[in-house]
């Protein structure tokens, strides 16, 4: 076997050259715990940890929303668990789900459209932004300028910069929307496209948009729909009909999949029917097979010779694909637990969810209305944008944020979107009770009268958590990822 191994490109240490053990790898200290002191360590580290099934977690635009134990269930059934993508049923069955959740997704978009290759938002807006290169390129036009208002996530920007395009921002206007006159504006033969997240970050509804996507297209661009809020309107608009020719969606945020600390994820992309040949591959397809029909009975198949149809499913690349973006078709375990949530609420329960998710942000707002005051608008969709009210005491929002742990509850989004100074963006989802927003609204309220009263009190916060303030900066740069022996 192992000479069948290709030759080894890097240099031998010891242990390769046949000398067995490193010295200095001889004389490791292992662990010796019993069973029990292991389990009650780990068990203890999950219990000082923050996640969305101990405590509420209101973090804006990452939509913290409950994850249904039932699609963990499904997801972990042998029957997907076991079956191998390469094995024909394996590619039969994946394509079965995958083609499932586009139609869904085609449904609720009212874009014909479907890839759910991409594994993150981000990646599903790189590939929209290949998608308009390629389609302006084919066109015969090298048109560069991607237009993206100065709210927009900062993923936005960075895709159309590693698609090869140029960003180029446009103000938001001073009641929190993008305005078609400051588009016009900018409007131009060298526009590719515009960026346009709906609601946007401020947790505001973009409704000149119909508009601002006529005068793009009039001038031959493109309009990608970032649907990383799509939570707010899912079921009640499909942005489709608001004029986006391309939108991602991010699974997690919409239909309660696991964010995983930055994978697994998925970020399908949908588009317009004129667009679907470019989309990353590959997609599902499915297709009517005549056959010989089958009768089971108590599980056991007969055929009785009579001519049927059956609907088969497989995977294919589309014409004019820009490629992949990923391995197989995606990351299935998510694909599937997505499936899982639209098939147990149904299309009126998405509906449902999202009528929720906005009535519980409004409610939140307004009770907060004199500790908290929003920086834009008299009324939001599902989430709310506030600057921090404390910064004259010298309190950071950073400061409340930690205090907030301290109180048991994770902090909001904080320092986002950037036109907000020192911005807290809240956004309590469908999710949560009337009574837990209320505990949510009186945490905040408490900790703005401390901040009134005794800055140090949230300067120096967390002070009931097992760890103080962590030097940030450098947990990035010098990320520990490995336990020291010893100390
Ligand atoms: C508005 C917006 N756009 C894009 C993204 C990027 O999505 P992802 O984190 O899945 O890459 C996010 C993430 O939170 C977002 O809030």
């Amino acid at each position: 076997m192992l000479s069948n191994l290709p030759e080894l490109d890097v240099p031998r240490d010891e242990y390769t050259q046949g000398k067995g053990v490193p010295k200095k790898r001889r004389h490791l200290t292992i662990p010796d715990h019993s069973e029990l002191e292991v389990v009650r360590h780990f068990k203890g580290l999950g219990r000082a940890n923050f996640s969305i099934d101990d405590t509420m977690y209101p973090l804006g635009s990452c939509t913290m929303k409950y994850n249904p134990k039932i699609s963990e269930e499904v997801a972990g059934n042998s029957v997907f668990k076991n079956t191998h993508p390469y094995s024909e049923a394996g590619e039969e069955l994946h394509a079965r789900i995958v083609h499932g959740l586009q139609d869904f997704l085609v449904s609720l978009t009212g874009l014909p459209g479907v890839s759910l290759t991409p594994a993150a938002g981000a990646q599903g807006e790189l590939s929209g932004v290949l998608i308009i290169r390629e389609y302006q390129r084919q066109r015969g036009s090298s048109r560069q300028v991607m237009l993206i208002p100065d709210s927009a996530h900062g993923t936005n920007p960075a895709s159309v910069a590693m698609a090869g395009l140029v960003p180029k921002t446009i103000k938001t206007g001073p009641e929190g929307r993008l305005r078609l006159a400051d588009v016009l504006e900018v409007l131009d033969e060298s526009v590719a496209g515009i960026m346009v997240t709906n609601p946007n970050t401020l947790g505001i509804f973009e409704h000149e948009l119909p508009a601002i996507a006529e005068a793009v297209h009039e001038i031959g661009g493109l309009v990608y729909g970032d649907g990383a809020n799509f939570n707010a309107i899912a079921g009640i608009i499909r942005p489709g009909d608001l004029g986006v020719d391309i939108m991602h969606i991010n699974l997690h945020k919409t239909f309660g999949t696991p964010h995983g600390g930055g994978g697994p994820g998925a970020g399908p992309l949908c588009v317009t029917r004129e667009l679907a040949p470019f989309l990353p591959g590959p997609v599902a397809v499915s297709q009517t097979v005549s056959h010989k029909s089958t009768v089971t009975e108590l599980g056991n198949d007969s055929n009785d010779g009579r001519e049927g149809s059956r609907q088969s499913f497989r995977f294919v690349m589309p014409e004019r694909s820009v490629g992949r973006v990923r391995t197989f078709y995606g990351n299935f375990g998510i694909t599937l637990r997505a499936y899982v949530y639209i098939l147990v609420h149904g299309l009126n329960g998405i509906r449902r969810n999202s009528i929720q998710a906005v009535l519980n942000a409004n409610y939140l707002r307004k009770r907060l209305q004199p500790t908290l005051s929003p920086a834009f608008g008299d009324e939001c969709m599902h989430e709310f944008v506030c600057p921090n009210p404390l910064v004259t005491q010298g309190v950071h929002t950073i400061d409340i944020a930690k205090r907030m742990l301290d109180y048991g509850i994770h902090a909001p989004t904080v320092y986002f979107p950037l036109i907000v100074k020192e911005a807290l963006m809240i956004e309590p989802t469908e999710s949560e009770s009337l009574a837990q927003l209320d505990a949510l609204g009186e945490v905040l309220e408490k900790i703005v009268k401390e901040g009134l009263e005794n800055a140090e009190t949230l300067k120096r916060a967390p002070h009931n958590l097992p760890l103080g303030r962590l030097d940030e900066l450098l947990a990035n740069k010098k990320p520990v990822y490995r336990h020291r022996l010893g100390g």
